[in-house]
């Protein structure tokens, strides 16, 4: 019952997990977040420690498993590249929907099924952000993404888009690369994709490098990160630290000074029952369950 966040029809409560890598432990986990009054629950068929490099495939066995054992509607995240994989996610595990991140801002064409000349989808997006203008790292995030397998091919337009300032300097670098597209396609008319990669300039997944050749990736010029970083010049947080911390000025992001707290023996998550409990989780039941640790919890 969804106790603890007041009437039902004024508060919708979803979440989005990450699996164990036990199946019957990450089972267990949803069932304790539908009894605690999830209404929708999103698992990202990946463990904590799949990041970056080391993100390899989701494991829709996981999900397929959490699907069948909670009443909630599921939605899996993970290994979603194009439309085919919508279906046979929505196949294979019976989930009601799925998430998309990565693929997604490759494609964003994904779910129509298309895979549109990527600077179709920059112009529309360009033509977005100044309805609806955004900061500036964020617009060239996004065009590092669709625009990836190109500039892999022009990286000297890479450093341009890493560098300039304005939304105007970023659509000139966007239609640049437009250009040479175009000149590519008109020099190459009636030629077929050679190699592992299609057309460079089709909206396409970007398949991220295993753990080796991500660092043979490092060794070349300065890494995609370091160039979209360019912007800060000194910056030292991520983008999500640096979001975290407009949110809440005073909060630290040096390990050393986050508090510690004791580990239960159950379940390894921190213990209640280190600080006080807030007076909204007293009136609930779910103080008691030392499954459900108390920082997991927003209010
Ligand atoms: C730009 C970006 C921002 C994200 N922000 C969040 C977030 O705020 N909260 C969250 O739970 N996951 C976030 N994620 C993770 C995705 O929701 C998703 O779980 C992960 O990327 C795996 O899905 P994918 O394989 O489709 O990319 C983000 C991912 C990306 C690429």
């Amino acid at each position: 019952k969804n106790d603890f966040a007041g009437p039902r029809e004024t508060l919708s409560v979803t979440c989005k997990i990450r699996v164990f890598p036990e199946i019957d432990k990450t089972v267990r986990y949803a069932q304790m977040l539908e009894k605690a009054g999830c209404q929708l629950l999103t698992v990202h068929g990946r463990t904590k420690e799949q990041k970056g490099p080391l993100s390899g495939a989701a494991s829709w066995e996981h999900i397929k498993a959490v699907r069948k054992a909670v009443a909630i509607p599921v939605f899996a995240n993970g290994n979603i590249q194009c439309l085919q994989d919508v279906e046979r996610c929505l196949r294979d595990t019976g989930v009601q929907g799925v998430m998309s991140a990565e693929g997604n801002l490759h494609n964003p064409a994904l779910f129509e099924g298309r895979s549109p000349a990527v600077w179709e989808l920059a112009e529309e997006y360009l033509d977005i952000v100044r309805e609806h203008p955004c900061p500036l790292s964020y617009v060239r995030a996004h065009l590092f993404k669709l625009w990836h397998h190109t500039l892999q091919v022009h990286q000297e337009l890479r450093e341009e888009l890493a560098k300039v300032k304005t939304l105007e300097g970023i659509a000139a670098v966007s239609q640049e690369l437009k250009l040479r597209c175009q000149e590519e396609i008109s020099r190459q008319e009636g030629a077929k994709p050679t190699g592992d990669l299609p057309f460079h300039w089709i909206c396409q997944p970007y398949i991220r490098p295993g753990p080796r050749e991500g660092s043979k990736e490092k060794a070349g010029a300065r890494s995609k990160r370091a160039l979209e970083e360019e912007e800060g010049g000194t910056e030292v947080l991520s983008k999500n630290k640096q979001k975290k911390q407009l949110r809440n000025p005073h909060k630290t992001f040096d390990p050393s000074l986050k508090p510690k707290y004791a580990k239960c023996d159950q379940c390894g998550n921190p213990k209640m029952c280190v600080q006080p409990v807030p007076r909204l989780l007293q009136e609930a039941s779910l103080q008691r369950d030392c499954r459900l640790p108390r920082s997991r919890i927003a209010f």
